[in-house]
């Protein structure tokens, strides 16, 4: 059995997939625990729903970053995981975090890195009038959505999509495939 610690910051969506895929397919993963830095986050109601641990580590509530990343650092520790998944998670981990677990830390990006790397990824594709645009996965490294390439899965902007449309079909994509990342880094293909 292998073990992932989900991080996400927010919606949750790619959470939910995840733990889906792997309870349908009967993955032999686990997934220990979901950590979230924000005590709003919906991301916590699917948690509940899905019966999946959680730890809320309200950013707010330390005294400084420096004190709430010794906190993250500890759960994660603790956690054992195989594989830490950032979903959504919206804070810049700190180097020693990222040191400690090289090559053990994946992110989601939807676009094609390194192309619009940051916020509103989708929206800055559509906005460029980009053609092609997609979805990453990668290691994550000390930069912000850097580090290598695991796997991009493209899609072609329609011709006068709407950007509800192709945010739609991009995070479908990310459901799709994030998913089966997962499965191939740590069960093979
Ligand atoms: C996704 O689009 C992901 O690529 C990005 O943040 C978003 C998270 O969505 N890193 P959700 O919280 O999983 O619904």
């Amino acid at each position: 059995m292998k073990s992932v610690v989900i991080l996400a910051s927010g919606n949750g969506s790619n959470f939910e997939a995840i733990v889906r895929k792997i309870r349908s397919n009967n993955w032999p993963i686990e997934v220990r625990a979901l950590i979230t830095d924000n005590p709003g986050a919906y991301v916590l109601i699917r948690a509940q729903r899905l019966k999946i641990p959680y730890e809320v580590l309200d950013f707010k509530s330390f005294p400084n970053k420096v004190a709430y990343n010794t906190m993250l650092f500890e759960r994660l520790k603790a956690n054992t995981p195989d594989l830490i998944i950032l979903a959504g998670y919206m804070r810049i981990l700190p180097d020693f975090i990222v040191e400690h677990f090289r090559n053990k830390i994946i992110n989601i990006h939807p676009a094609l890195l390194p192309a619009f790397p940051g916020v509103r990824a989708i929206e800055r594709a559509y906005e460029a009038g980009c053609k092609v645009t997609g979805i990453t996965i990668h290691y994550v490294d000390e930069r912000v959505d850097s580090g290598p390439i695991i796997e991009q899965v493209c899609t072609k902007v329609r011709k006068g999509e709407s950007l509800e449309s192709l945010e739609k079909r991009i995070h479908r994509l990310e459901h799709k495939f994030y998913p089966l990342v997962i499965k191939k880094l740590l069960l093979g293909d």
